[in-house]
């Protein structure tokens, strides 16, 4: 793949391009503009969503972009299919200099019909069935993850347990064999952080280095399931290439986007349960007590910390929002972790209750037609991780500095050491 960071000079330019972004984040951060402030990255965000709350149930920031933490108005946005684009990239630093980053050709980045056509294809892959099928294989990793990792003193929940789990989870059901494992999580592990945004050349470099490694993997898997299909999404993909229902270009696309979003995200949505409960003990307990709570347990965690914090859509015609003029493509910025907190419609909205009577829904996995598609594989992969943590590792606790990813996009950690020995 050519891109503008191939050469010395191109290198240079985008180099300078990343600085000259970083420094208009700055300068208008300065001025106390909460969005632009939580562009630069704060491993909180919600006291800033509580300034953003502040400024009335949508504004303009000095960026441009129109910006709610309102819930009733950040899910109207979201489901919104007659007024509303998705441009999914928009707002975050670095995007702009990418701008044959893959997921932007995926049903993420595309709207109706042919966000439609896509979807309709993978839909299956995620229905009960599959799901169920899945389970038993997740509970098994899950066991054969911990049975490595906590005979240790103590060890790494992300490195060790909540990354790989999603990352091979995606790779059953996508159908990459296991020769193909190592490479797959590699690229992945390379891929995913780049949801945060661009944030040095070097960063870039790798993303683009991995991105071609994926679509190397995908291809010659593609070209295996042409021949011998299979009951994976993969093979299901191609038959619908050969029929002439995607792309070439679309069905890598799709195949790389699978990878990235149902990897990141899942991974934090384990740490940051195991987070919130483990500090404190009355929730683990809870849990410890009756694991039917799982379940609960991963809504109140997308809702308190949830791991996506925004979204983005774009009005195709001028508008009217809470009494604003909002122009035709402009951008709307929905951020999801202060909806997640809006106290118009949660009571104590900051504290963490596995016990919370209303759990209206939380727009974690958004809303409308790009309703995240993984959202049952989330919901399981999450609810069976914690019911295995807490038959196996009842005693399981944060054993040292924990390290947060301040993303305006992702929130969760990057290091999570825990121990499950008795204190
Ligand atoms: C806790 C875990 C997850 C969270 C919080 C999450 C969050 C989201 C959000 C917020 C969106 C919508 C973005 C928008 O409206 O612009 C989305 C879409 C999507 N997610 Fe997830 N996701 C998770 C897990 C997964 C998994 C496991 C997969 C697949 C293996 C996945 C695949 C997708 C895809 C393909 C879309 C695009 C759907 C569309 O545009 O129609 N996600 N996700």
């Amino acid at each position: 793949m050519a891109t503008l960071m191939d050469s010395k000079s191109a290198g240079f330019a985008f180099s300078a391009k990343l600085g000259a972004t970083r420094a208009i984040l700055r300068a208008f951060g300065l001025f106390g503009d909460p969005f632009t402030r939580l562009l630069q990255g704060r491993t909180d965000p919600y006291p800033l969503y509580e300034k953003v709350r502040r400024r009335g149930p949508i504004h303009r920031s000095h960026l441009g972009s129109w910006v709610t933490g309102s819930h009733e108005l950040g899910s109207r946005i979201l489901r919104d299919r007659t007024l509303f684009l998705n441009r999914t990239q928009g707002g975050v630093p670095g995007h702009e200099m990418m701008a044959d980053i893959p997921w932007n050709s995926s049903i993420l980045g595309l709207d109706p019909p042919d966000h439609t056509r896509l979807r309709r294809l993978a839909q299956p892959a995620f229905g009960p069935r599959m799901i169920s099928k899945y389970r038993i294989q997740v509970e098994k990793l899950c066991h054969h993850l911990l049975d490595q990792a906590a005979t240790r003193d103590s060890f790494d929940l992300i490195e060790d347990f909540a990354g790989p789990l999603p990352l091979l989870v995606i790779g059953e059901l996508l159908g990459v064999p296991e020769q193909y494992h190592e490479r797959f999580i590699r690229a992945g592990r390379k891929v995913g952080p780049v949801i945060d945004g661009v944030k040095s050349l070097k960063m870039a470099r790798e993303f683009r280095a991995a991105v071609d490694d994926l679509d190397e993997v995908f291809t010659e898997l593609i070209a295996l399931r042409a021949e011998d299909p299979g009951d994976d999404l993969i093979s299901r993909l191609t038959t619908a290439h050969g029929d002439g229902k995607l792309t070439t270009e679309e069905l890598l696309a799709f195949c790389t986007v699978l990878a990235v979003t149902g990897f990141e995200t899942t991974t934090n949505l384990i740490g940051n349960a195991v987070l919130a409960m483990t500090g404190d003990r009355t929730q683990w307990n809870l849990l410890l007590d009756d694991p039917d709570l799982a379940p609960r347990a991963v809504e109140e965690t997308l809702r308190h910390d949830s791991p996506a914090l925004q979204a983005q859509r774009v009005p195709h015609q001028d508008i009217a929002l809470a009494g604003h003029h909002i122009r035709a493509d402009s951008s709307v910025v929905v951020l999801i972790g202060a909806a997640n907190r809006d106290p118009e419609v949660y009571d104590d909205p900051d504290r963490f209750d596995l016990t919370r009577e209303n759990p209206a829904e939380h727009l974690s996995f958004s809303g409308g037609i790009h309703y995240c598609i993984g959202a049952p594989l989330a919901r399981m992969e999450g609810e069976t991780a914690l019911r295995v943590l807490a038959q196996r590792l009842p005693d399981l606790r944060v054993a040292g500095p924990v390290r947060r990813r301040s993303s305006p996009v992702i929130s969760g950690c990057t290091r999570l050491p825990v121990t499950g020995k008795a204190a």
